[in-house]
């Protein structure tokens, strides 16, 4: 698959090797090319565009930029460019403001998420929210004592789940498909709870799984 993706911090670099990994053709957009030429080096088959670009050349769609830019960011990325698409969110509503005592805040409330405001305005793409509770260096082939870790997952179109739960299959993770977009009301908090030992105590190695 050509997957465009709308970001070059750590999140959109992890994701990117783990789909060139896979055989996938792969896009990174960015406002400021120069930042990525190192990345360029050491993946030579991976493209560098425009955010405008990326989205254009995805059959699949990733977006990975700091929440409070992500309306901004698919405004460059242009509706067009990502309708009838499926768009991986990565995204998470963080808020400028301090964690307090390591938990981060939100500009979001519990009865609104960033994927639904995303989904609202950008309404001709098909989100799917997933890799936003878990650490850019156990995004792709995670491997825990624990066992296979789980990815939730939502979004309004199953076609779009059912593509990216194949994606999360070949990177390795067990798929938690938690329904519509509201989902994600509860799914974009586990990143705050996924990042309390982190800030407490340093320790970012873990991931969620769901047991039955
Ligand atoms: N880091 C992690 O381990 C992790 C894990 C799970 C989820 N997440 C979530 O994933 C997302 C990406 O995180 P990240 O750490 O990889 O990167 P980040 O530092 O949060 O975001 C970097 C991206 O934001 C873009 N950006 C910044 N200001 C912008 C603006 N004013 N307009 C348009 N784009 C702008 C940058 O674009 P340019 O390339 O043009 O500079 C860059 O591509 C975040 O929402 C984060 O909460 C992160």
């Amino acid at each position: 698959m050509n997957v465009g993706i709308i970001g070059s911090g750590d999140v959109a670099k992890a994701l990117s090797s783990g789909f060139l990994q896979h055989g996938h053709q792969v896009m990174l957009g960015t406002r400021e090319a120069a930042k990525l030429a190192d990345w360029s080096k050491e993946n030579p088959k991976g493209q560098i565009g425009s955010f405008a670009a990326a989205a254009k050349f995805g059959e699949l769609v990733v977006l990975a930029v700091k929440g409070s830019v992500a309306v901004a960011a698919l405004r460059l990325a242009e509706a067009s460019n990502l309708a009838g698409k499926t768009v991986i969110d990565t995204s998470n509503p963080i808020d400028d403001a301090a964690p307090s005592n390591g938990v981060l805040k939100y500009f979001t409330s519990l009865d609104d998420s960033l994927l639904e405001r995303l989904q609202r305005e950008f309404a001709a793409a098909h989100f799917v929210k997933a890799f936003n509770s878990v650490g850019s260096a156990c995004m792709v082939n995670p491997k825990f004592k624990g066992g296979q870790p789980t990815m939730f997952i939502c979004g309004n179109d199953d076609a779009a789940k059912k593509t990216v739960s194949g994606i999360l299959d070949q990177f390795g993770w067990e798929t938690a498909d938690m329904g519509k977009a509201e989902a994600a009301r509860a799914i974009e908090p586990l990143c705050m709870l996924w990042c309390i030992p982190g800030f407490l105590r340093n320790d970012w190695k873990h991931a969620f799984k769901l047991l039955s």
